[in-house]
C-alpha cells in the first residue's frame, strides 16, 4: 500500500478505536444507568409491596427467599430499614437464633450489615427474662423509660399489651446497651438503628463468611492467653460502664481476623439495680474461664470478679464477697 494511504489507514484505524472505546464508554454509561434505573424501579415495586403487605412479591425482590413462615415477619421487621434506605437487599439469613434470626443485608454503596430480627413473641424460645429484668426500667419504642402508669400496669399484668411493652422495651434495651457500650470503645458491633422488632449493626465477617463464634474455634496458648486478656478487659469497660453482659459465653462472642466481637445484650444488667449483679458478673467471668481454660489459660474468675466489683465500688459487694449464695443455676 502506499505511505500516504498506509498512514490514513492507520488514522482511521486509531480514529475507529477511539470511537468504538468512546462508545463503549457511552454504552457502559447508559448500561449503568439503565441498570441502576431497573434496579430503582425493582426497588420502588418492591417498596409498594412491603407497604401494602404483598409479601410474596416483597420476598421475591430479595435474595434471600424466606420460608412462608418466616417471610411476613421479615419483610415487616425490615420494611421500615428498606424504605429509609439502610439496606437494599437482603443477602442470605447468618443464623436462626433461639430469639431472633440474623441476616446479611446489602447496603445501597454494596457494602454489608446485619440486621437482627426478634422472632414474634409466639415463636420466642424465652429465656429466663425475669432474672433480668429485676430493677431494670421499661423502654418504650422510641427508648425512653416508660412512666405511664396504665402502661406499667399492662406489663405487671402481663395483658396482651403488656406482653408487647414487655417485649419491645426488651428489644429497646438491647440496642440503647449497645450505643452506650460501643462509644465507651467496647469490641462490639457499631449499632445503628433500631425498629420496633429489629436492629442493624455493623456486619462482621464477609461476602461469603460470617465471623464464627469463639466457641468454634480452637486456640493455640499464646492466642488465647491474648484473647482472654481482651475479654477481660472488655468485662471491665463494660462493668466501668455500668453494665454487667449476662449471657457472656464462648457462644456470644465472634472472633474474625484474630479479633474479637461481643454480642448479644438484650438481657445485660445495671451492677446497682438487680439484686442478683455480683453472681450474674461471677458467672460471666466463670463461662469464659472454663472456655480459655480448654487452651491453658485461667481467667482466675472468682479473683477478677472480686477485684473488679471492688474496684469500681458497687453496692451489696461486702455482703457477695463474703457469701456467695450457691451459682445460679444455668438455664
Ligand atoms: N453483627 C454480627 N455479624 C455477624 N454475625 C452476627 C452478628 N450478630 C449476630 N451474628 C450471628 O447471629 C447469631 C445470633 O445472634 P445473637 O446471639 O445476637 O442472637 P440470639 O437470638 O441470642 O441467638 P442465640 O440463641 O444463638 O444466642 C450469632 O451467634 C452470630 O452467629
Ligand atoms: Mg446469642
Amino acid at each position: 500500500m502506499h505511505k500516504q494511504f498506509q498512514d490514513m489507514a492507520f488514522d482511521d484505524e486509531e480514529f475507529l478505536i477511539n470511537s468504538l472505546k468512546k462508545n463503549n464508554r457511552k454504552q457502559k454509561l447508559s448500561a449503568d444507568h439503565a441498570a441502576r434505573e431497573k434496579a430503582k424501579q425493582k426497588t420502588v415495586k418492591a417498596l409498594t409491596a412491603t407497604r401494602n403487605h404483598d409479601v410474596e412479591t416483597a420476598i421475591n425482590h430479595f435474595s434471600y427467599q424466606a420460608s412462608r413462615y418466616e417471610g411476613p415477619w421479615l419483610i415487616k421487621s425490615l420494611t421500615e430499614f428498606y424504605e429509609n434506605n439502610w439496606i437494599n437487599d437482603i443477602t442470605r439469613m447468618i443464623k436462626g437464633g433461639k430469639e431472633a434470626s440474623v441476616y446479611l443485608c446489602e447496603t445501597l454503596n454494596n457494602s454489608w450489615l446485619a440486621a437482627k430480627v426478634y422472632r414474634p413473641r409466639k415463636f420466642r424460645n424465652l429465656r429466663n427474662d425475669g432474672l433480668y429484668r429485676e430493677g431494670r426500667e421499661n423502654l418504650d419504642e422510641d427508648g425512653n423509660i416508660i412512666t405511664n402508669a396504665g402502661k406499667i400496669y399492662a406489663m405487671r399484668k402481663k395483658s396482651t399489651f403488656g406482653k408487647h411493652l414487655s417485649h419491645q422495651s426488651w428489644i429497646k434495651h438491647e440496642f440503647n446497651t449497645m450505643k452506650l457500650l460501643y462509644e465507651a470503645g467496647c469490641d462490639i458491633p457499631q449499632p445503628f438503628t433500631s425498629g420496633t422488632n429489629s436492629m442493624l449493626m455493623e456486619y462482621i465477617g464477609d461476602e461469603s463468611a460470617s465471623a464464627p463464634v469463639l466457641q468454634s474455634v480452637r486456640l493455640t496458648h499464646s492466642e488465647a492467653k491474648e484473647l482472654a486478656q481482651r475479654v477481660l478487659h472488655n468485662i471491665e469497660i463494660m462493668l466501668a460502664n455500668q453494665r454487667i453482659h449476662g449471657d457472656l459465653s464462648p457462644f456470644n462472642i465472634l472472633i474474625w481476623e484474630n479479633n474479637i466481637t461481643l454480642i448479644d445484650f438484650p438481657q445485660s444488667i445495671h451492677p446497682n439495680q438487680n439484686p442478683q449483679s455480683y453472681n450474674i458478673f461471677r458467672r460471666d467471668l466463670e463461662k469464659m474461664d472454663q472456655y480459655f481454660r480448654l487452651f491453658g489459660v485461667s481467667l482466675d474468675a472468682d479473683q477478677n470478679a472480686k477485684r473488679l466489683w471492688q474496684k469500681y465500688n458497687y453496692m451489696h459487694a461486702k455482703d457477695f464477697l463474703y457469701d456467695l449464695p450457691d451459682q445460679l443455676e444455668e438455664e
